[in-house]
């Protein structure tokens, strides 16, 4: 089976290295035969998470658009941007609104569970991103996703991507690679039960 894989930039800056890490893993899973759909939260613009606001107007249509979008996926790979260590947020609060999505219509829909899910980040910092996802894996999980092991860190995130979008460092270039691998085979063996 050919499984179906969202890619998620962190980042709405323009110029953003998470961006063109997602750009860089949506043709590396595509070479390696999945379904992928990228999106940029430009196009999902989401107040913040506020439950009063929820209660009073239900859940915002970006939000469901993305729950359904993200549903419909065997797979989600996040490009993270690092902030304070952490995790930034407009990926956060993308994250809890789509965390509090209980029901479509009359029919009971939690979107993140069961989802794969593989990370990665970018960072022209020395730590290439890396202290965040230990954020965004714990959030993920709680969630309901299945954190894969692998994840990417891109380093010196300024230099790291040629003309054509190719990330210069062949080791990083290969645990990026690895980490498309590592989510494919789970979402294809997920599908294969
Ligand atoms: C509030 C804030 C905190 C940041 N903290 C970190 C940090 O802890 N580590 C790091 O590597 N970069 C940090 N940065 C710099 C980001 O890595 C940098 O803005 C990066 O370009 C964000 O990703 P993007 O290029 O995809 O937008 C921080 C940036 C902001 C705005």
């Amino acid at each position: 089976m050919i499984p179906n894989i969202l890619v998620i930039p962190g980042s709405n800056r323009s110029g953003s290295f998470n961006a063109s890490l997602a750009a860089a893993v949506s043709v590396e899973l595509a070479h390696q035969g999945a379904d992928v759909t990228r999106i940029s939260l430009v196009d999902y613009p989401l107040p913040l998470v506020d439950e009063d606001l929820k209660n009073q107007s239900g859940i915002p249509d970006n939000a469901l658009k993305l729950g359904r979008l993200i549903a419909a996926q065997d797979g989600v790979f996040l490009c993270c941007p690092e902030y304070n260590s952490s995790i930034p947020p407009l990926l956060k609060n993308m994250i809890d609104w789509v965390s509090l999505i209980a029901r479509d219509g009359d029919k009971p829909f939690k979107p993140w569970k069961g989802r794969f899910v593989a990370l990665g980040s970018a960072s022209n910092g020395r730590f290439a991103g890396i202290r965040g996802l230990y954020h965004v894996r714990s959030v993920m999980m709680n969630v309901g996703t299945q954190v894969i092991s692998e994840q990417c860190s891109v380093g010196g995130a300024a230099n790291a991507f040629d003309a054509d979008g190719r990330l210069k460092d062949e080791r990083t270039a290969a645990m990026m690679a690895s980490t498309c691998t590592s989510l494919i085979a789970h979402c294809t063996m997920m599908n294969s039960r």
